[in-house]
């Protein structure tokens, strides 16, 4: 039995057994990752925000997708060749004209604001991850979670298994999700496997990812299922439809309200004629 990501909510679910989860923050209104985007998806209701980790050169979590900042910031070089300090002087609200000037913010910050607000998935960036168990950005993150006290509302979700291991390790009592990565797993192992072996609470995988059997396995195990990142309507319905526990959008507003117009889902029959063993 896994742990469903809606019971880390800070409030009752829009939907009975799911939950709505911002996508880097409302990242379709405001500079993703930034403390705009998840003030924003506060306002919308959303019952989790995703955000993306990573260490600057000093060895700060900041929450920032890309390893290079090209893409958030227009600049140059790479997050982890820069101290917090410096990091601190780019634009990370660039593409957006009413956002000019909003700075990274660092995994600190981020608990600030979300603390008693809104539940946060943490997703730990390969690019941050070491072998080393101890001392690394998973135990930063961790203490950090606890010093301000966000430990019931935080998952904390990786492409590298080592990152969930390692806050296993740390903390057993640590809410963990798998970010699938077929790199890292045959193709014949299925995810309530995966998510065994990996001492985890949940799978999450892409929205072109899952289908049926694998839906299957994990209805099955009572390993609950995040899909991300979906931002239209029709692949929301059909998400839902198909029992998922939680979506990541970054148009979180549209997803709350897909998600409480949706019909209730049926409850398991008894099996068909034509799917009994003969
Ligand atoms: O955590 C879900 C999703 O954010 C993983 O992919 O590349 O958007 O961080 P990415
Ligand atoms: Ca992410």
């Amino acid at each position: 039995m896994g742990r469903p990501f809606h019971t880390l909510s800070y409030k009752k679910p829009a939907r009975e057994g799911f939950a709505v989860i911002a996508h880097r923050g409302a990242s379709a209104y405001f500079p993703e990752n930034t403390l705009l985007a998840l003030e924003g998806a506060i306002d919308m209701d959303a019952e989790m925000a995703e955000i993306d980790v990573l260490l600057s050169r000093d060895g700060v979590p900041v929450v920032v997708h890309n390893e290079h900042i090209r893409r958030a910031t227009g600049g140059s070089g790479r997050v982890a060749h820069y101290t917090l300090a410096e990091l601190k002087h780019f634009d990370f609200g660039y593409q957006f004209k009413a956002a000019r000037g909003e700075r990274i913010p660092t995994l600190e910050e981020v608990l600030e604001l979300c603390a008693g607000r809104i539940a946060l998935n943490i997703e730990i960036k390969p690019g941050a991850v070491q072998d080393m168990v101890l001392g690394g950005i998973e135990e930063l993150c961790v203490d950090l979670v606890y010093r301000h006290g966000m430990e019931e509302h935080v998952v904390f979700s990786s492409f590298d298994p080592r990152a969930l291991l390692h806050c296993k390790i740390i903390d057993p009592s640590a809410a963990t999700a798998v970010l699938y990565d077929d790199r890292f797993y045959l193709r014949t192992q299925t995810p309530a496997a995966i998510v065994e072996h990996l001492r985890a609470d949940a799978f999450n995988c892409g929205k072109d990812e899952i289908h049926a059997k694998w839906m299957a396995d994990c209805t099955a195990h009572e390993v609950p299922v995040n899909i991300y990142a979906v931002d239209d309507e029709k692949t929301m319905r059909r998400l839902i439809a198909m029992g998922v526990g939680g979506i990541f959008s970054n148009r979180p507003d549209v997803l709350r309200k897909t998600a409480l117009a949706a019909p209730p889902l049926k409850p398991p029959g008894p099996p068909s004629l034509s799917s009994r063993a003969t």
